[in-house]
């Protein structure tokens, strides 16, 4: 099975990287053979969507594809987003217009949400709200928020990091993954051509 993480902030070395490689870390506690592709959309600095993306030159030509096809082989997702002016990024809403060939399809995805204060909540309710209608992701029914992110430290937290927090992300990773495994025999009996587009 493979799960993508998608760390969605715009900064090298960000909050948002530190927690996606905490959590292929755990993922890799839990099961041992899963395969994980992690994109850090600061460092790929794909572009906004925009036509020439059809044209397969540039960007859009092996750098995208080779992205895509790490994201189609996936069998679910973790979009690590920070909380930017009480937004999703624009990274991560970029990275659902560029996914416009099924790549996340009908597979289980987790929002984890990061903020250096006490934000979070907004960019969950955006994504859930805005990044399915083509796609097709299905968001999980629980999600993380990580305040006070630079606290984070497993093993010696901060204070303003709360005891329950790490047996809540191993629940949730827990989750995730058997909602990959048992939706795979769904996408056999889905036919996505014919209504590629949600109303
Ligand atoms: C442009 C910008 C806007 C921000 N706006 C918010 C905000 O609205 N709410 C919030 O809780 N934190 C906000 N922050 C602080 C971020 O939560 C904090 O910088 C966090 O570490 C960002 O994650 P990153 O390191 O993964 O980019 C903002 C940070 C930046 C750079």
């Amino acid at each position: 099975m493979k799960i993508s993480i998608i760390s969605s902030s715009h900064r090298i070395n960000s909050e948002s990287k530190k927690i996606s490689d905490f959590i292929e870390k755990n993922l890799l506690n839990i099961n041992n053979d899963l395969e994980i592709f992690l994109l850090d959309l600061a460092k790929s600095s794909l572009p906004l969507w925009s036509p020439d993306k059809k044209n397969g030159e540039g960007v859009w030509g092996e750098t995208w594809n080779s992205i895509s096809k790490n994201l189609e082989s996936s069998d679910g997702f973790i979009v690590v987003v920070p909380e930017y002016g009480g937004m999703a990024t624009p990274a991560a809403k970029n990275i659902f217009l560029l996914c416009g060939n099924g790549e996340l399809s009908h597979k289980p995805g987790l929002i984890v949400s990061v903020s250096s204060g006490n934000g979070g909540a907004y960019p969950i309710a955006e994504l859930r709200s805005s990044s399915y209608k083509n796609t097709h992701i299905m968001w999980i029914p629980e999600n993380i928020i990580i305040r006070n992110v630079e606290e984070f430290n497993p093993g010696s937290h901060g204070k303003n990091i709360p005891n329950w927090l790490d047996d809540r992300i191993d629940y949730v990773l827990n989750l995730l993954l058997a909602y990959a495994s048992n939706m795979k025999p769904l996408r056999t009996i889905i036919n996505r051509k014919d209504f590629g587009n949600g109303m």
